[in-house]
């Protein structure tokens, strides 16, 4: 790191922090836990450098989206030159640009194959938003106006827009902004069947149960869409054996469409470019965004089946109503076609399958029988690590030990960052991370859950 740099002479962390709480409100904001952050500088590689030169390895490659790891030249290089010879026009319809032509043919080769037409957004919970409104518009152009409820999981993530607020499963996202939305319902999570199933049940027809009585309970003619993550964020859950090809034929046989939401497992985190992939299945609406750019411009976006594409083309009642200034933005687009060079000619998602396995085995080598480790999960680069008071009967520990928290601290003490919630940690570092730094990642997590 160069000391010289302009930002690190000039401040220091706290003191970047201390300006930026004057005047500045974050994403999940309390001032008082911002003052104890991070001020970040300057990203290399695998690493991040906060106001102090103090380097850390970037375990969540950013918020699970810089996939390939900061710096990369083609990615600094394409925004350059689209931003000089073009960097904004217009995307409303009569208007299009070069590089969102090419990156809607590019996504038309490597996304599920009855995927075909594509609409971009700056972002996940914007795609949320217009995958429900792609869904709500399809049945009404399908002749089922009264199909517009939307089912997703407890435990699910798909952003905090209001739509998209109401689709997250996750109870603590709703109080300050109430009344919710009407229409919007969700099942357990497929993966707390592991823990209920008596012996012999099978989970993932039990889990896939759920979603079939929910259907039946609303009336299918009232129901647009299920929305899942093919594995969670929030908490790196993988869906049960057969759960999705079970779901499938679920929505399939009531009517509703099967949304895949890709905001972190597209473009590679899995192991595979689009997870749904790993279970042999197609959904009817794909979202996108995080690794589609590698985090180096806001840019997200929805693809559709042929059959909703067309079935909407068909409509001639005037405009589909829905629209976003930055949709198809010349440069976003230019960012997406030269990360998808990269991870193509470098095979990365390839490679983030391969080092996810090597760092989960490493992870249960070191954990796997500490008393307070109460589950390892994930698949490809999406790893969780839970904390419990007592392994065998699975009792968490009291809130107020603040055990999660107390790992991720010991994590930053020695140059890690990542992410958590409430007693889990969640691991997935860009995929161009180093074989040496992926095994430091491991070994400070294996130190710092001895700290518990
Ligand atoms: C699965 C999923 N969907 C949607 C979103 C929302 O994306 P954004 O924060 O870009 O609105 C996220 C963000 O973490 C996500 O993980």
């Amino acid at each position: 790191m160069n000391l010289s740099e302009p930002d690190l002479m000039e401040e220091t962390n706290a003191g970047w922090l201390e300006r930026d709480n004057r005047h500045v409100m974050h994403s999940l904001h309390t001032s008082e836990s911002h003052l104890a952050g991070n001020a970040w500088i300057k990203g290399e590689g695998s690493s991040l450098v906060d106001g102090d030169g103090r380097r850390y390895i970037d375990a969540m490659s950013g918020l699970w989206n810089v996939t390939l790891g900061h710096g990369r030249p083609e990615l600094i290089e394409a925004a350059r030159r689209q931003m000089s010879e073009l960097a904004y026009c217009s995307g409303y319809s009569g208007n299009t640009n070069p590089r969102a032509a090419e990156l809607g043919e590019r996504l038309a080769a490597i996304t599920y194959p009855s995927i075909n037409h594509f609409f971009f957004t700056s972002g996940g919970g914007e795609s949320t938003d217009t995958t429900i409104k792609v869904a709500r518009s399809y049945w009404k152009a399908a002749g089922k106006p009264g199909k517009v409820k939307v089912i997703s999981l407890t435990g699910g993530y798909h952003g905090t827009t209001l739509a998209a607020m109401c689709a997250t499963g996750m109870p603590s996202y709703w109080p300050a902004f109430e009344p919710r939305m009407p229409g919007f319902v969700h099942l357990p999570l497929h993966y707390s069947h592991h823990k209920t199933a008596a012996s012999g049940e099978d989970v993932g027809t039990l889990a896939a149960a759920d979603l079939e009585k929910e259907i039946l309970a609303q009336g299918p003619d009232t129901v647009a869409l299920f929305i899942i993550e093919p594995v969670l964020g929030g908490g790196a859950y993988v869906a049960p054996d057969g759960y999705f090809q079970k779901v499938r034929e679920i929505c399939d046989r009531h009517g509703v469409l099967l949304a895949a939401d890709e905001v972190i497992t597209g473009f590679g985190r899995t192991g595979r470019m689009f997870a749904l992939d790993h279970w042999g299945i197609e959904p009817d609406i794909v979202q996108f965004a995080k690794g589609i750019t590698s985090g180096y411009f806001p840019l997200g976006g929805v693809g559709i089946s042929d059959r909703i594409a067309a079935t909407l083309q068909d409509v001639k009642n005037g405009p589909w109503m829905h629209c976003f200034t930055y949709s198809g933005h010349p440069v976003g687009c230019a960012v997406a076609l030269a990360t998808i060079d990269v991870l193509e000619r470098e095979e990365l998602a390839e490679r983030a399958g391969k080092l996810g396995a090597r760092l989960k085995s490493r992870l249960e080598a070191g954990l796997g029988q500490h008393p307070h480790v109460g589950d390892l999960r994930g698949l490809g680069m999406i790893l969780a690590v839970d904390f419990v008071e007592d392994r065998t009967s699975g009792t968490p520990f009291s809130p107020d030990r603040k055990v999660g928290a107390s790992v991720l601290q010991a994590c930053r003490d020695a140059g890690l960052i990542t992410r958590g919630r409430g007693d889990s940690i969640y691991l997935g570092p860009p995929f161009t991370i180093e074989e040496s730094e992926l095994d430091r990642l491991a070994d400070i997590v294996i130190n710092a859950v001895k700290t518990i």
